[in-house]
């Protein structure tokens, strides 16, 4: 690939990079490290605002690690994969103690939570390293770039093509130009600068690029969530610190498995897991198990910090209780 397509790239980044809150001032790992965190499988437009939020809560890492977990995970709520909220807690931690961040790709990949792709951004973005970050914007782009159907063949060519010194503007060019022009379904190549140097283009089909990935079925789980309620409240536990969801609010439940509940329903809410798809069949009862919990005020479920499946199940049985099913 001839530099000058890099160059193109660059010049196009320059001009119309998104103004987003993580690019703005200084470089400041802290900011670099907690936005590619939060950015991770979850969409920019949703990251915007939190991202905000938390760097008003916590404006330095130190302010981080020093927060209690239970106002951390709460203010997560709604973002997504709690496992990353529960390893950014312990990032932050282990930055603070060891007085700041490391500043190589090989160093940063020691911290807990910061895989691959991660400690490259970090390393590339914030310290200007030569590191390469392939998320799956990057990846598309490349492999269309270079007509690699195989996503096996991309991290080599990246590295091959990112220009020296450039890879933290490089890696950002590429996020851009694939959440806007070369998104995965109808890329706007008449419009894109490197539509000259595109081999997936010149071959007339950018969406073969890169192949598909073989989708595995999902197993789907079963789970019971107990409504108790008492006049405008609803009784709420905290989940165990291990395992999915750990440390989130939560209605309380058993064990989710492969049967089906054989349970009289007040709602029943599905929702996909990144591995199982979960029916919650939310049922009234009238006590609270044994154990510890909490009776939230249902007018103040914003500051429970429910992670969405709970939120959702609790919209479910509230709608279910207006609008009560007339015959079964
Ligand atoms: N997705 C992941 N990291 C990003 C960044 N730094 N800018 C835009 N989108 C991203
Ligand atoms: Fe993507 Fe088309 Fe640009 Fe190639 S020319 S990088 S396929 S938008």
């Amino acid at each position: 690939m001839d530099a000058t397509a890099a160059a193109k790239l660059l010049d196009h980044y320059q001009a119309t990079a998104r103004d987003l809150p993580w690019r703005r001032g200084e470089r400041d790992p802290y900011r670099t490290w907690l936005s590619e965190v939060m950015l991770q499988q979850t969409t920019v437009a949703t990251v915007t605002p939190r991202f905000r939020r938390f760097l008003e809560r916590w404006p330095t890492v130190e302010a981080l690690a020093a927060a209690k977990d239970e106002d951390i995970l709460g203010e997560w709520a709604g973002l997504g994969y709690y496992a990353r909220a529960r390893n950014l807690i312990a990032c932050a931690r282990a930055v603070a103690e060891r007085g700041s961040f490391p500043e190589t790709e090989s160093e940063l990949r020691k911290l807990p939570g910061l895989g691959a792709y991660t400690a490259a951004a970090v390393a590339a973005i914030a310290f200007g390293e030569d590191a390469v970050p392939v998320d799956t914007n990057v990846e598309r782009v490349v492999a269309r770039v270079f007509g690699l159907a195989n996503r096996a063949d991309v991290p080599a060519a990246a590295k091959a093509w990112f220009p020296t010194g450039r890879h933290g503007d490089f890696a950002q060019a590429l996020m851009d130009l694939g959440a806007s022009l070369c998104r995965p379904k109808k890329p706007e190549c008449g419009r894109c600068p490197l539509e000259a140097d595109c081999r997936a283009a010149a071959l007339g089909k950018p969406e073969a690029f890169p192949a598909p990935k073989v989708k595995k079925e999902r197993p789907h789980r079963h789970g019971v969530a107990w409504w108790i309620r008492r006049g405008d409240e609803v009784w709420l536990v905290r989940r165990p610190a291990e395992g999915l969801l750990g440390g989130m609010a939560a209605l309380p439940g058993g064990e989710w498995d492969e049967a089906p509940a054989m349970v009289n329903a007040l709602a029943i809410h599905r929702h996909g897991f990144t591995h199982f798809t979960l029916d919650l069949h939310v049922v009234p009862r009238v006590e609270p198990p044994p154990g510890e919990g909490w009776w939230q005020p249902l007018g103040e479920l914003d500051r429970a910090g429910l992670p969405t499946l709970y939120r959702r199940a609790v919209e479910a049985a509230l709608k279910s209780e207006r609008e009560p099913r007339l015959a079964d």
